[in-house]
């Protein structure tokens, strides 16, 4: 597993504001997309391409455009669902999949309660985003269920990671083809699975509700 930090004093600014309490809902989710939008910049650094032959007003010339198959996005419900407009606003002709996942707040095991995306994904490059890589518990099963189906390159983009999710990551998925994308790590968990310092929970903070 590779981890990428993003390091860009406009994904620092919004994060910040996005940490910060006093921050309402419809703040929150404008900025969210934005801060997505700028790791999904970085995300896509190597998003494959092929060879196109154009011609522009002056000359014909050579560029390039995304390959096929096409790249899928993976938003986990509910709270990778206020990233999925910052993904595809860079990858447009993206096809989109849906996994529902849910955490045990006692137990904080993840479990699946809804697949919807393509049954092979091979030669795929997937793009999974939920905000906050907190035990792992999530993002593992969801990654081991696309890798299950065919997924030969995985990339997690997450606003937020804590030092503990990282490692079980890179237990879990020790040699295979992910990597996680994210604005910063922060400096643990604490004994309810929230990243501290974090910004609280990243669904309610959304959409407001629990
Ligand atoms: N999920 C959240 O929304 N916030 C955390 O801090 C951890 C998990």
């Amino acid at each position: 597993m590779r981890l990428q930090v993003v390091d860009h004093p406009l994904v620092a600014h919004k994060l910040t504001t996005l940490r910060d309490k006093r921050t309402d809902s419809p703040t929150f989710r404008r900025l969210a997309d934005e801060l997505v939008t700028l790791l999904a910049y970085e995300a896509t650094r190597d998003v494959r391409t092929e060879q196109a032959d154009i011609e522009t007003p002056v000359a014909a010339t050579t560029g390039v455009k995304l390959s096929h198959p096409r790249p899928l996005v993976v938003p986990i419900l509910r709270a990778g669902l206020g990233m999925l407009d910052g993904m595809v606003r860079l990858l447009p002709t993206a096809e989109v999949g849906f996994l529902g996942m849910v955490r045990n707040e006692e137990t904080l095991e993840a479990s699946t309660y809804a697949t919807r995306m393509p049954e092979d994904l091979s030669g795929r490059q997937v793009y999974v985003v939920d905000p906050m890589l907190a035990t792992g518990g999530t993002l593992v099963a969801a990654i081991q269920e696309l890798i299950k189906r065919g997924a030969d390159d995985v990339t997690a983009v997450v606003l937020l990671a804590a030092p503990e999710g990282v490692e079980v990551m890179e237990r879990e998925l020790a040699g295979t083809p992910v990597t996680v994308v994210t604005a910063a790590v922060d400096e643990r968990l604490n004994e309810h699975g929230y990243i501290v310092p974090g910004l609280g929970d990243a669904g309610d903070r959304m959409y407001g509700s629990a």
